[in-house]
């Protein structure tokens, strides 16, 4: 058995594990190019080939029915909830531990984000905690498939049928995803996506909505394209829309990120694997689990599980402190969104009373024990980019954790 030697941490002055710059993101190349200034000389900047093109190729991808292109991640959320039919006074279930978007569209639709907490070994929904928040104004619930990893959609499809609610899956950072052999996305009544700069799948900005039931696909074109129908007149307005539209350019830039895809989500996939492999025999730092019946991660994050006790009682910001000094670049990510005042300032003066806070909606009373302490003490995130590396860069991951807690005297202080 070999003794571990505490080295000086780079905080304390010491030599960085890791000297050279992790992969960047975005990845691109001349291709990238050509397809923007094709666009840009066609002269045709709006709803033309492109956008069609994407239309029938992405919703192909995530073995969807339908799908129309949308301006971000959020509109898509939003384009989804009004298809679904959600407005004023209804309440929609989503994790408390997500970005802003999952539930700012709830709010920027009329209706009411019932916050619930996530299980502790997932950080997605926790389907006893949905089940218990159902009232009679609920109407929806989004299933967020965070960091990549889905969530479980077995048991949100049971109990969304048995309440008769639609269930919208929030995979922004889920391209290719999978649950049980099938893509997300359409597993639900709507799924949502961004392309968002950060995403697996880069636009600079952009997003889409999903479906294989044709009513709530129209519904949503419509409502992106302001309350148009697929084959009325352009000056006819059936329903009451906004402009959502994803631009040509967005478009063309996706088709041609669409090529590297899957080579990335392979890459990701086996160097997430690696790296669960080096951190096996590193006490007090584990890996999110992964859910048996997800197929496929997209490994949006990876997402880290900080146990201080290990590393000689040091919080989790220390230790990311740490990391980030030995060159491995960590986060600790969310905040619990209840408590962002913008929730309570909102609902303040809500015209209409809300079961699920049995008055007005009133964000002060929401705690959800396992976000707060994920949030305070325990996620340590490392972006999608640093799985695109080689198995040294993964390596040198493992060897900054280890070299850490081999030396977590010197984090005190
Ligand atoms: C879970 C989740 N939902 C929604 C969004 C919103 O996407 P966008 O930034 O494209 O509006 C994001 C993006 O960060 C996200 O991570």
């Amino acid at each position: 058995m070999t003794t571990a030697v505490a080295q000086p941490l780079a905080l304390r002055g010491g030599t960085p594990v890791r000297q050279a710059p992790f992969p960047s993101w975005p990845v691109f190349g001349p291709e990238d190019e050509f397809a923007l200034l094709e666009v840009l000389h066609s002269g045709r900047w709006f709803l033309s080939d492109r956008v069609a093109e994407v239309e029938r190729a992405f919703p192909e991808f995530h073995q969807a029915r339908h799908g129309c292109a949308v301006s971000s991640g959020t509109t898509a959320l939003q384009v989804a909830l009004e298809a679904a039919g959600v407005g004023v006074g209804d309440e929609v279930v989503i994790p408390s531990y997500t970005f802003v978007a999952t539930a700012a569209a709830v709010a920027l639709v009329g209706a009411v984000p019932v916050f619930v907490d996530v299980t502790p070994d997932t950080y997605c929904i926790d389907v006893t905690a949905v089940e218990a928040a159902v009232t009679e104004r609920t109407r929806a619930v989004i299933a967020v498939h965070l960091a990549g990893q889905p969530a479980d959609l077995d048991g949100l499809t049971i109990l969304c049928k048995k309440h008769g609610l639609r269930l919208i899956e929030d995979a922004a950072q889920a391209h290719c995803a999978e649950w049980k052999g099938r893509r997300v996305g359409a597993i639900g009544d709507l799924g949502t996506f961004s392309f968002q700069a950060s995403k697996n799948l880069n636009a600079g900005e952009g997003g889409f909505v999903v479906s294989d039931d044709d009513a709530l696909a129209d519904a949503a074109w419509s409502i992106h394209n302001c309350g148009r129908s697929r084959s009325g007149e352009w000056y006819e307005h059936p329903l009451i829309g906004g402009n959502y539209r994803m631009t040509e350019f967005q478009a063309a830039l996706l088709l041609s990120q669409m090529r590297n895809l899957e080579p990335q989500a392979d890459l990701r996939s086996k160097n997430a694997a690696l790296l669960a492999d080096h951190l096996s025999d590193i006490e007090g730092i584990e890996p999110l689990l992964v859910d048996d019946r997800v197929t496929r991660h997209a490994y949006h994050l990876y997402v880290l599980r900080y146990d201080g006790a290990a590393f000689g009682g040091a919080t989790r910001d220390r230790f990311i402190e740490a990391l980030c000094a030995e060159g491995v670049p960590g986060a600790a990510g969310y905040r619990p969104l209840y408590r962002e005042p913008a929730f309570q300032e909102r609902f303040r003066d809500y015209p209409l009373d809300s079961p699920a806070f049995g008055g007005k909606p009133d964000y002060s009373q929401v705690d959800c024990p396992v976000t707060e302490r994920i949030c305070a003490d325990e996620a340590v995130w490392l972006t999608q980019n640093l799985l695109l590396g080689s198995e040294q860069d993964i390596a040198h991951i493992a060897e900054a954790v280890r070299k850490i807690q081999q030396s977590s005297d010197q984090l005190a202080g």
